[in-house]
């Protein structure tokens, strides 16, 4: 019980583990700090005070109405052609007119058909082991011999959140809770609903169902054994008393987003590896500046209570062995894991790819952190559409880079390569393994970015530039040309223009597509266009998806009632011609949700998004108002059942009827 369960202001220790608004652990950043040279602002009061009055429409720059009437002139016309959704707060969810949402897979559904059915008052841990995870966050489809209607759907499970999960864990004192200590069961309970599912789905008469007997189903947890390949796999810095190899781990942790590869594998990110350890290494220990930078130990779980691998004085190198990026072979359901080290170690957001035309294949990198930084890696070997089996390790070879942008809008990609430049053996680099265990320290060192928190990024094949969410950074004191607000509470998205559009090269062009926030509030400085309605605006991007026809869609984590006055959703923002920075809701998630996943399949019949921790929140709320627990939730989305808690679920979006979403 303790004070430790939860983490000041009532907010449970568990929660949006991603958004603790710690200062960063980018030292460089703190060691530029300089005058604040902006006026800071009050977001939650400014807003309360422009919700109050209805203000929306009212002050909008000059700049934008000039902008307004060129589009107006050109008749540029959205990409997109749906009837939007109305932005606020309730407890369910809500798609545009003319298309269903249909829950296709809930926290505790059977994946197996011999699975037991889901009964929330008897979890264990081996009925979670064959049973959707927690906290869906990347979703993927991989077809099954090309077809559109019969695939595999992959889809993480970032983290827990006992305190919605676990009945008579939580007890409220004068409007402060207090969660009960960790037990064994229910640390099991929750390593086996973190990781990942891999279950065949197929559409009947155009609605989506599991496939139960389907042999490639398959749960991955934080104890399925895998591997480490590339550079730094067997380095002495990854072996453990368990593991003497440096080679061979136990499970993956707070797979955030992620990515199908070209060749059909599913990728995993590492993100918030630091709240899995506890502990102190022991005094003078090689690791203590390494760990320091990664924030680690975080102490989100008591995991390392009952198992040693977690408690750094015990399993000093453990750590090391986290916040990788994770390739499964999802046509092989024993196949291990394998912790690819060559794409380096931070707290990995997602990695989405793409084939250049040299059939090098790119794979773009954000690390989420306040003023970390972009990366991408590009494989030394060629894809080969022919052979599957021949593209199998070519995450184990190539060369990362991080992305610098400089103030004249040109970009530098630079590569994290032992003996080029600073990362030399003077510097503590002996070889390109430390270069990868220490990628944030290496990129310190090349002069990169520091950004306002990269999370998904995605490269647009069809027009050949690259899409960066960049979610927010109330911390940023001192702008740079890509992150020009400080103070940044809602976020933007850059736009990469790589050199000749090859996804390969090593410079490039950037400029902002859109600042994000309330544009009627002119402090915000927002740059929505002004054919975006009030209800099309969004804060805090973090997931994003480029559909087949080359449109690009943005989902949010972080919106609120006090902070933007509507929950997380799926936006489509246009990119192309006149219409380019406007936006429109298409989905939103019942309150305390964040919406992660999106993922259109690819004949853009379905929009595949992740509901991810519903009612985990609404003390914000007037509909609520007080903290929200397992015992007393702010929405029992989506069974509505009194019996039944709020469930995180994998929602599947078609247009009534059928055809295209438009
Ligand atoms: Fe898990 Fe960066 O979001
Ligand atoms: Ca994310
Ligand atoms: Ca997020």
């Amino acid at each position: 019980m303790s004070d430790d369960s939860t983490a000041g202001n009532g907010i449970f220790r568990t929660t949006r583990l991603e958004e603790a608004d710690g200062p960063g652990t980018n030292p460089t950043e703190n060691r530029t700090m300089g005058e604040i040279i902006a006026a800071r602002f009050s977001r939650r009061g400014f807003l309360r005070g422009a919700m109050a009055t209805a203000a929306i429409t009212a002050t909008v720059s000059p700049m934008a109405l000039m902008a307004a009437d060129e589009a107006r002139a050109s008749e540029g016309k959205s990409a997109f052609d749906f009837p939007e959704v109305t932005a606020g707060v309730d407890a369910d969810h809500h798609v545009a007119e003319g298309y269903d949402a249909d829950v296709l897979f809930r926290w505790g559904d059977k994946l197996f058909a011999d699975a037991p059915e889901f009964d929330p008052l008897k979890q264990s841990e081996a009925a979670q082991q064959r049973q959707f995870g927690y906290n869906n966050d990347f979703v993927g489809f991989i077809p099954l011999d090309g077809a559109d209607d019969h695939g595999l759907l992959v889809v993480n499970h970032e983290y827990t959140n006992e305190h919605l999960m676990f009945p008579g864990i939580v007890t409220v004192k004068e409007a402060k809770v207090e969660v009960a200590p960790a037990t064994e069961d229910r640390v099991n309970i929750e390593m086996a609903a973190h990781g990942g599912t891999i279950v065949e789905i197929r559409k009947v008469d155009g609605k989506w169902q599991p496939v139960l007997d389907g042999r490639l189903n398959r749960r991955i947890t934080s104890k399925t054994e895998m591997t480490l390949s590339g550079p730094a796999a067997g380095h002495d810095r990854l072996k453990t008393g368990a593991d003497a190899t440096g080679t061979r781990v136990l499970g993956t942790v707070n797979n955030c987003a992620g990515g199908v590869t070209p060749w059909g594998t599913y990728i995993m990110a590492e993100e918030n590896i630091h709240g899995y350890f506890k502990g102190t290494l022991p005094e003078g220990h090689a690791e203590t500046a390494n760990y320091k930078r990664m924030g680690v130990p975080g102490g989100s779980y008591d995991w390392a209570d009952f198992h040693d691998r977690f408690d750094l004085a015990k399993e000093p190198n453990e750590p090391n062995r986290f916040g990788w990026v994770v390739e499964v072979d999802v046509m092989d359901p024993n196949a291990m894991p394998k912790k690819r080290t060559a794409l380096g170690r931070f707290k990995h957001e997602g990695a989405e790819s793409i084939v250049a035309p040299d059939g090098r294949v790119v794979f773009y990198l954000g690390d989420d952190e306040r003023f970390d930084y972009v990366y991408k890696f590009v494989t030394a070997g060629k894809y080969n559409p022919d052979d599957r089996a021949a593209n199998m390790d070519l995450l184990d070879e190539g060369t990362l880079y991080v992305a610098r942008f400089d103030e004249d809008g040109s970009m530098q990609w630079l590569p994290l390569v032992h003996g080029e430049g600073p990362l030399t053996t003077d510097n503590g680099f002996a070889g390109q393994a430390d270069v990868l265990i220490e990628t944030r320290r290496a990129a310190d060192l090349l002069g990169a970015t520091p950004m306002d928190r990269p999370e998904d990024i995605q490269p647009n094949g069809t027009n050949g530039r690259v899409y960066v969410m960049l979610t927010n950074n109330t911390k940023r004191k001192e702008p740079n040309a890509a992150n020009p607000r400080v103070d940044n509470a809602f976020g933007h998205i850059v736009e990469i223009h790589e050199n000749d559009g090859d996804f390969t090269a090593e410079a490039g062009k950037w400029e902002i597509l859109l600042k994000c926030g309330d544009p009627s509030v002119a402090e915000v400085g927002a740059t929505f266009s002004t054919e975006t309605s009030v209800n099309g605006w969004f804060g805090m991007p973090d997931n994003c998806a480029v559909d087949a026809d080359g449109r690009l869609w943005v989902s949010t984590d972080g919106n609120s009632p006090s902070d933007t006055g509507r929950t997380d959703g799926l936006w489509a923002v246009d990119t192309e011609g006149a219409a380019r920075g406007t936006s429109k809701l298409f989905y939103r998630v019942p309150v305390g949700a964040e919406m992660c996943g999106p993922c259109p399949s690819p004949d853009m019949t379905t929009f595949f998004v992740a509901v991810q921790h519903p009612g985990d929140g609404g003390e914000d709320w007037e509909g609520f108002g007080r903290p929200s627990y397992y015992e007393d939730l702010s929405t029992r989305w989506p069974d509505f059942r009194d019996d039944m808690p709020v469930r995180p679920a994998v929602v599947a979006i078609t247009r009534k009827g059928g055809g295209k979403i438009a």
